[in-house]
């Protein structure tokens, strides 16, 4: 990302001082920075710290005739080839979902041509209140990408989601942006299947498991991003599909397999779903009753189709299969061993064990697994796990290509 440029939005929390750390992390990477403070920003940090590490002046005022003169604020909204704001409070979130425009920050969110990275920061229940939930979908849905909030020890003395991204994070989700490589893989034909299976055992029960469909919704988001003709598979989640994406919603593994055959041929896979590996034997037409004495019923459980391994030996295989491993305990070995037994390239393995938070959370550690050993990435993002896949199926799909 060396030589890109930044417009730093720097909002009024006290997560602002985490922002200076932010603009030394950029000037590392040879990035350049401006920033706008919001008049609460300069309570928290002053703005002669920012100038004096981003080397460049610090605008605060919509109607300062210096500024409008050096810069109208239309021009410094389009000056940079990303703009970033950190720390999001919830009233900047408000701002922009709601289209308002009353100090420089919101105008030059509204008025710019370039994407925006939020990383919010608030109290847990200010980030919990239907209204920034609310806010939060709107601005994903125009097309705002985001960083955290993690979820720790706050300073205002609660726990929960609400904490800034630290710096390195947010780092890395400009640099994943500016390497998100737009175009990498325009042409390719992207599959992905997502959430859980329900496999019913009458019109009102079913089984199920507590996959959130979160990892594979942002893995379908970034290859989309990045160019793929994509198809997201889903199996019943709670999440609004990602833009740019075709959707076939299911709600049965036999469901899931039929829409994955109907959608090839496709370049890359990725069987990211939980699907249930069996399904009861039969399914009763009528709620099944619980008459008084009759015995408890038992259920009888028969095999689904294993969709992945059905790709893998499909006459239309994807050239880049990628499967998934949750796994409790070994996770590696386990994983290594599930790639040859499934017949599929590359596992994304990780770790789901209660204590791990990862089922239906917001970060992932994930190890992949190719046929030249394990890599171990940090604890990212979910939405970071899709980007860097996005970039490593973009690399080798050319690599092959080539
Ligand atoms: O065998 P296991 O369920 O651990 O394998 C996980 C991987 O296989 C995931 O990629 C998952 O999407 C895929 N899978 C599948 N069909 C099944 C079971 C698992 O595609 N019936």
């Amino acid at each position: 990302m060396r030589g890109k440029s930044v417009l730093l939005i720097i909002g009024g929390g006290i997560a602002a001082y985490k922002s200076l750390e932010l603009v030394r992390r950029l000037k590392d990477r040879g990035v350049s920075v401006r920033a706008i403070m919001t008049k609460a920003a300069a309570e928290f940090v002053t703005p002669l710290s920012v100038a004096s590490l981003s080397g460049e002046r610090v605008f605060q005022d919509l109607f300062s005739l210096t500024d409008e003169a050096e810069m109208g604020h239309i021009q410094l909204s389009r000056s940079a080839d990303l703009v970033v704001v950190a720390p999001a409070t919830a009233d900047l979130m408000a701002k922009l979902a709601g289209g308002h425009a009353n100090d420089l920050a919101s105008t030059a969110l509204l008025a710019t041509d370039k994407a925006v990275l939020m990383a919010p920061a608030m109290n847990v229940r200010m980030w919990n209140h239907p209204a920034t939930q609310r806010n939060l979908k709107t601005l994903k849905s125009d097309g705002v990408l985001f960083v955290g909030p993690n979820e720790g020890d706050m300073a205002c003395g609660e726990f929960g989601p609400g904490r800034m991204a630290e710096p390195n994070e947010i780092a890395s989700a400009i640099e994943n942006y500016f390497r998100s490589d737009r175009g990498a893989l325009d042409g390719v034909r992207a599959l992905v299947t997502a959430g859980p299976t329900q496999e019913p055992l009458d019109p009102v029960r079913f089984i199920a498991n507590r996959s959130s469909g979160k990892q594979g919704y942002a893995i379908a988001d970034a290859l989309a991003r990045a160019g793929a003709d994509t198809t997201l598979v889903s199996g019943p989640v709670e999440i609004a599909p990602p833009t740019g994406v075709w959707l076939l919603k299911v709600t049965t593994a036999r469901e899931m397999l039929a829409a994955c055959e109907s959608a090839l041929p496709a370049d890359v896979a990725v069987c990211t779903a939980a699907v249930a590996d069996w399904r009861p034997e039969i399914t009763a037409n009528n709620k099944i009753k619980k008459e008084k004495g009759a015995a408890t019923p038992s259920i009888r459980l028969i095999e689904n189709p294993d969709i992945l391994a059905t790709l893998a030996k499909h006459r239309q295989r994807p050239q880049l299969l990628i499967g998934f491993a949750a796994e409790t305990e070994d996770v590696v070995a386990h994983a290594a061993a599930k790639r040859l037994r499934k017949g599929c390239d590359w596992i994304v393995a990780n770790d789901v064990s209660p204590h791990t938070g990862i089922m239906g959370g917001e970060r992932n550690t994930v190890h992949l697994i190719t046929a030249n050993g394990a890599e171990n990435w940090p604890e990212l993002a979910k939405s970071e796990v899709g980007s860097r896949l996005a970039a490593r199926i973009a690399e080798t799909l050319k690599g092959k290509a080539a």
